[in-house]
């Protein structure tokens, strides 16, 4: 299976996910790292490692339609099976997601429902939550919002800063996204009536 990592910052997801296919954990080609960020380090990351990158910036098309066409193009000519959304900051569309139904991930630095959107982790410390973690799911229409896969729970210490809970959320973010990764690669996954089945045997 091939896949595409979507990404417009850091890309330390990104590494993770390198790090795991190289030690064999994650059993699939990272075929492909599509970014909306000419100057996203992610970029370099995936270079590094011999990955093909395509940008793809959303002001040099005059409609997200055409946008994300010439997303799909490239993401059928690469054969994608996958798309592991990794710190991508855009929302895709409906019809976008459609065309990879229940083929889409996301990794949320909350538990969700709790703390969707763009700042899950300053919003939990600000909300006085004793508890947050770390949630991959599928992507549907409404953000942040579709069946989960995996979700682990932390505990926000009295004298967390939104730096030592982010920290603590990427170690686990690294750990999880993976898994799950490779839970999807071996089959292991399905959705039933919004809930994500994890099957023993293959
Ligand atoms: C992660 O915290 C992830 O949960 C969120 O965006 C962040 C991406 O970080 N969706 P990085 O670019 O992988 O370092």
């Amino acid at each position: 299976m091939k896949i595409a990592v979507f990404c417009s910052g850091n890309g330390t997801n990104l590494q993770a996910i390198i790090d795991a296919q190289k030690k064999g954990d994650i059993t699939a080609e990272i075929a492909l790292v599509v970014s909306d960020e000419l100057n996203a380090f992610a970029l370099t990351r995936a270079k590094k490692a011999n990955i093909k990158t395509i940008v793809v910036e959303r002001d040099k098309f005059s409609s997200k339609k055409e946008f994300e066409q010439e997303i799909l193009k490239n993401l059928k000519k690469e054969k994608i099976g996958l798309i592991v959304l990794a710190g991508y900051m855009r929302l895709l569309s409906g019809d976008f997601i459609k065309e990879y139904k229940n083929r889409i991930l996301n990794i949320h630095p909350a538990l969700l429902p709790s703390f969707k959107g763009a700042h899950g982790i300053k919003d939990a410390l600000q909300y006085g939550s004793k508890l947050t973690g770390v949630t991959v799911h599928f992507v549907t229409e409404d953000m942040d919002a579709g069946p989960i896969i995996l979700q682990r729970a932390l505990t926000i210490k009295e004298n967390d800063t939104e730096r030592s809970l982010a920290e603590a959320i990427h170690k686990e973010e690294h750990k999880m996204y993976p898994q799950a990764i490779q839970l999807f690669v071996e089959g292991r996954l399905k959705v039933e009536s919004g809930r994500v089945k994890v099957t023993k045997d293959l």
